[in-house]
């Protein structure tokens, strides 16, 4: 058996204090994890995803153990990562689209250079891997470059090449694709594929762009409020999604969620326009017409199921209970 990746009820309760007067100050807690078990076999691609503040970077922290787990078991490579956190980094790779971890006023190249002695990476080794990321992540007129001087999705490619460079197992991606172009992002995600397949790496990817996990992953597990809400394969989530199309309506002004129309149900209001969701099998023209007979209908559209929308209807779903 192979898991690289293992939890077992892993929680986080962050204690935090919050301003309650001039003075006065309460303590409460947030269980940012809240009960995660999964496992991760070597090789697998796998995304990560939930709505913001779902508890996903406080998971991945956790794996690389920057965090400490309040509860639970946690074990990457078999190793316990805030136990053993300098032995499990030379065997994981970061990337943190929110920040970086290159030194921001060398060079890429120089930063590279750092991380090889950091992690002793064997010469060959090292230039071996340094060649194929500055080839596929097109990092060739970048490498004289400092940090600062970098573009975002410049900055990020230069992010990925310094996590790979010791021949990590693991590779953690905290929203790699923020904020980059169209075109980046199909390197970026060409190149990940490319890893995956070619080095059998294991990898864990959090986005909040849908198009990186219907094309990167298989397999994808949705987080809310600290908990797996859904774990398994991506047409799982598709025919969860095909079994209902949405009418969206622009009302005149806000109503209260509509109701009363047979066979629909409100899944999302937004100011005056509402989302109702309703079997695919049926027609939209009964629905319509419900709605138009008793509301002031402005303007309306069908929407198909997909990804995008199964996935916010779930996160819909969970924030109302
Ligand atoms: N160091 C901390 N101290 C207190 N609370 C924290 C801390 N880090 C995270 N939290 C809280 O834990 C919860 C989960 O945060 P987390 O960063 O893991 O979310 P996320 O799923 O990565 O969200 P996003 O999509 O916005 O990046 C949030 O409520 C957040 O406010
Ligand atoms: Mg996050």
């Amino acid at each position: 058996m192979d898991d690289l990746i293992l939890l077992e009820g892993v929680e986080k309760v962050f204690d935090v204090r919050r301003r309650a007067g001039l003075l006065r100050r309460e303590r409460h807690q947030v269980r940012a994890v809240d009960g995660i078990g999964f496992r991760v076999p070597r090789g697998e691609m796998v995304g990560y995803i939930g709505p913001n503040g779902a508890g996903k970077s406080t998971t991945i922290k956790m794996l690389t153990g920057i965090l400490t787990p309040s509860a639970g078991r946690l074990r990457v490579a078999g190793i316990d990562p805030s136990r053993d956190r300098s032995r499990l980094a030379r065997r994981i790779g970061v990337v943190f689209g929110q920040r970086t971890t290159l030194w921001w006023d060398l060079p890429l190249r120089d930063s590279y250079g750092l991380v090889r002695r950091m992690y002793r990476v064997p010469d060959a080794r090292y230039r071996a891997n340094l060649e194929r990321c500055v080839e596929l992540l097109d990092l060739g007129e970048l490498l004289d470059v400092p940090v600062r001087q970098l573009s975002l999705g410049q900055r990020m490619r230069g992010d990925i090449a310094a996590a790979l460079l010791h021949d990590p197992e693991v590779l953690y991606l905290d929203e790699p694709t923020i904020g980059l172009d169209v075109v980046s992002k199909a390197k970026v995600r060409e190149f990940l594929r490319d890893v995956n397949a070619e080095r059998g790496m294991t990898v864990l990817l959090t986005t909040h762009d849908l198009t990186d996990i219907e094309q990167l992953c298989k397999r994808v597990m949705v987080i809310d409020h600290g908990r797996l809400v859904y774990d398994g394969g991506l047409d799982g989530l598709h025919a969860k999604g095909e079994s209902e199309r949405t009418l969206v309506v622009d009302l005149e002004r806000e109503f209260p969620p509509i109701t009363g129309v047979p066979g629909a149900r409100v899944v999302r209001v937004e100011g005056p326009r509402q989302w109702l969701a309703f079997a695919a099998t049926h027609s939209a023209a009964p629905v319509v017409a419900a709605v138009a007979e008793r509301y002031p209908l402005v303007d309306l559209s069908v929407r198909e199921p997909d990804i995008e929308q199964v996935i916010a209807t779930m996160y819909a779903d969970r924030s109302a209970l």
